[in-house]
Parts: structure tokens; sequence; C-alpha cells
């Protein structure tokens, strides 16, 4: 069969290295991809937002399915447009990604289902959200901007003056420009943070396996928060805890979106913190984490294809459980100089070749474009150096021994990645 992976992150690069092991796969391409796709697939020149032309594209070259990788396309509604010329995208339709794509949809849809989470309070007007910061006890408050912003519209404030700032940036300064315009306040929550990616046809769950990202730039989480620095999986969790999750926030997810008339198929991730009274959502993604793929893909033993087809044609119960490697993946990001603030981009990259893959040890590219021979930086997130290990120790041994044989100017990573905080 010929597939189409659409963007072009660390993550899709990951997809594409899997999917390419697959007997199942003849042609594969990534649209619009990067340097590190192009070892494993045909980029193809479409940006993934382009709709239209991806599924022109996908009509041409007899695509029988397409994998997106980002929230972008899917929350502009991919999956609708290619349902509407009879091709096979798999992940949510547009009604389905607004899990992600709106904060406060997402927030909404807990308390009406009765899905623990934290408090919150929801304000488009910044005199009103300046009134409630004005009435509260002063203390901890998370500020989210509502709609998409790249991993970076977070703000975890200690007072209610910290607050206040960040509701301004996205109310009245339009830091985030539309993704703003809403803003949800929420309650502080302490505890552990867990992602938990569940591939569903919305009736079937398969959960992949727990991992821990790393969200803020610096050691010890200290500086803003980014996309995600790097990420451990699996994670021992109590099985009390893990059935809590199943019972109270996976499956209730699940029914409810077919309740309200939003089936959900693709992979949903929830952002989880196991509090003391037990676990709640963070957040809602409606795909594959970015870098949680990276180390989970290198874990996966099976053949990822007939997971991804099952879920798109919605018939996700004919499959085994998959096939997980026993041993600890440690993926560590190095990041441009300044991100996930401004950032210089075109600077090269050097090392790679000093860096010896394997199946138990990756260099995924993200932020990269090759120019003549060079290799050059294209991102705030450049490569996600992933490596498997018998222990965590092992792993992170692993992956920060590759990372140091690679070098750009001002390459930066956090080195506590897979350390328990
Ligand atoms: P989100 O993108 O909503 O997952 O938020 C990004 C990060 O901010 C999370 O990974 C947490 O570290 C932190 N965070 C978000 N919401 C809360 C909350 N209600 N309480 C404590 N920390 C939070
Ligand atoms: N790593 C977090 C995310 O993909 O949203």
């Amino acid at each position: 069969m010929n597939v189409l992976v659409v963007g072009s992150g660390g993550r899709e690069h990951a997809l594409c290295w899997k999917i390419r092991r697959s007997p199942l796969v003849r042609r594969l391409f990534c649209a619009p991809g990067n340097p590190g796709t192009a070892a494993v697939a045909d980029n193809v020149d479409l940006a993934a937002d382009d709709l239209q032309g991806l599924v022109r594209f996908a009509t041409d070259e007899k695509i029988d399915l397409t994998v997106v990788g980002p929230e972008g396309p899917l929350c502009l509604g991919i999956v609708d447009v290619f349902r509407q010329h009879q091709r096979l995208c798999f992940g949510p339709d547009k009604a389905a990604a607004e899990i992600e794509g709106s904060k406060a949809f997402a927030r909404e849809l807990c308390r009406r289902h009765r899905i623990p989470g934290p408090n919150y309070w929801t304000f488009d007007d910044h005199v009103q959200a300046r009134a409630f910061l004005d009435n509260r006890e002063d203390g901890p408050i998370v500020v989210k901007a509502s709609g998409l912003a790249a991993g970076k519209g977070v703000t975890v404030c200690r007072t209610s003056a910290e607050a206040k700032v960040a509701a301004i940036d996205c109310l009245e300064k339009n830091r985030f420009g539309s993704a703003g315009a809403t803003v949800v306040f929420e309650e502080f929550l302490e505890g552990q943070e867990v992602s938990l990616i569940t591939l569903t046809d919305g009736q079937t769950i398969v959960p992949l396996e727990p991992a821990r990202d790393h969200k803020a730039v610096a050691d010890g989480d200290k500086g803003p928060n980014t996309g995600g620095m790097g990420v451990v999986t699996p994670v021992a969790l109590m099985p009390r805890m893990a059935a809590q999750i199943e019972s109270q926030i996976v499956f209730p997810t699940v029914h409810a979106m077919n309740r309200e008339g939003r089936p959900f198929r693709g992979f949903l991730y929830a952002g989880l913190m196991l509090t003391a009274q037990g676990p709640r959502v963070l957040e809602y993604n409606c795909r594959l984490g970015d870098p949680e793929t990276q180390p989970l893909l290198l874990r996966l033993q099976s053949d990822l294809v007939p997971y991804l087809l099952a879920t798109a044609e919605g018939r996700l119960a004919s499959l085994e459980a998959p096939v997980w490697d026993p041993r600890v993946a440690v993926c560590v990001v190095a990041c441009s100089g300044g991100y996930p603030g401004d950032y210089r981009q075109g600077l090269p990259i050097f090392g790679l070749d000093r860096v010896e893959t394997a199946d138990d040890l990756q260099v995924f590219h993200a932020g990269t474009t090759r120019k003549g021979g060079d290799l050059l930086t294209a991102g705030g997130r450049v490569l996600a150096v992933t490596a498997l290990g018998t222990d965590v120790e092992a792993a992170r041994a692993r992956a920060y021994a590759a990372l140091q044989r690679i070098e750009f100017a001002g390459m930066h990573y956090r080195t506590d990645i897979g350390r328990r905080p």
C-alpha cells in the first residue's frame, strides 16, 4: 500500500521511520517532511495545512492511507476533506479535534461528563478576568490561552499578580493572536505528570505505554513551557492509579465524545496530573505527542500500520494488543539558543555522522533543513536523540553520549530527562 505522512517535525520523522519498516508499505511520502524523513520517505513539497493540495496529491498518487501528525491540519478539518474525496485519512475529524483546538471546550466536556480535572474559570474580557483575580485568595494559578499555541500558551503562576500579566498578554496584547482571545484560569494541581496516549476508533481503546514529558525549558522544571524538551517511557504507575486513569478518564472521554456527536478516531492524548486525590486531566491533544512519539515508536515492536488502518476503518477490536520492548526509552531534544523565545536559524549542525544509529538509538530530525551539502537548523526544537536501555540510567547514558557528539551554535538541552523531579 501507499502511505502519506503529513507534518515536518520529530514526531513525523519517527512515524516515517516506523512505517517504513512495515512489510505492508510499498511507497511512503511525507508532506512537507524534513531531511530526516527524506532518508526513509519521499518528501513532497506541500504544506501540512494545504488541505486541497494534499487531497489532490493523495488522489493522484493512489495513497491508501494518510496519517496526520500535527494538530493544525486536524483542527482545520483535513479528515473531513479527505472523507469528501473518499480517501482514508487517520485522525479525528474537525468536530472531534476540538478537544485540543479549544481548551474551553475540553474543560466544559469534562464538567458535563464528570471527568476529573482542576476547577477552572473562563474569560474573554480582561476587565472581568482582572476582577476575578483581584477577588480571589492569592496563590498559585494556571493561565491558558484557549486556542492552539504550540505548547507555549500555558503559564503556571505563583501569584495573582503574575496571572494578571499572563492574562493581559493574551486578552489585551494578543500575544497568541486569536488563540488567546479566550483565557482559561485553572486551579493549580500538584503531583506527578504523565502523558497517556490511547489509540481509539470510538469503540475500542488501545492505550500506548505511559510516558513522561518535560515541558519546562530548563533543568528542574524551571523556566517557561515549551512543546516538550524530552520524554521517558515507560513510567511506573501504581495499579490503582492505572485503573483509575482508564475508568475515570479514558473510557469516559471516548464515551463523552460519542454522546456529544463527535466520535473520536485517532490518537487521544491525555496530559494528566497524578494527584493525591487521583488522576486529573490537564489537557487533551487530538494526536500523538511530540516528542512522546519518538521514544514510544522506538519501543513499539508490533507493526504500526495495521493499527492505523484498523483505527481509521473503525475495526480496532479485531487486533491483538501491541507488543512493546520492555526496555526504557529516553528522548532528549536539542534546541536552538533562545527557544522557546526568539532564536536564530540556518546554523550548521555538526557531528551527526559521529553518531552510530541502530534499532535502539535514533536521532530524529525536527527543525532541520538541508542547503547544498550542509545540514542547518530550521526551528526551535532541532533534533530528538532517542535511545533504549535496560533501565533509565542506561537509556539516559546512551542518549546523552550520542547528544554530546552533536553540536550547533547556541544548542541547549535539558540534562535531567528521566531523572525523577
Ligand atoms: P498543558 O499544555 O495544558 O498540558 O499545560 C502545560 C504544562 O503546564 C503541563 O504539562 C503542566 O506542567 C502545567 N500545567 C497545566 N495545567 C496545570 C494545572 N492545572 N496545575 C498545575 N500545572 C499545570
Ligand atoms: N509533548 C507534548 C505535546 O505534544 O503536546
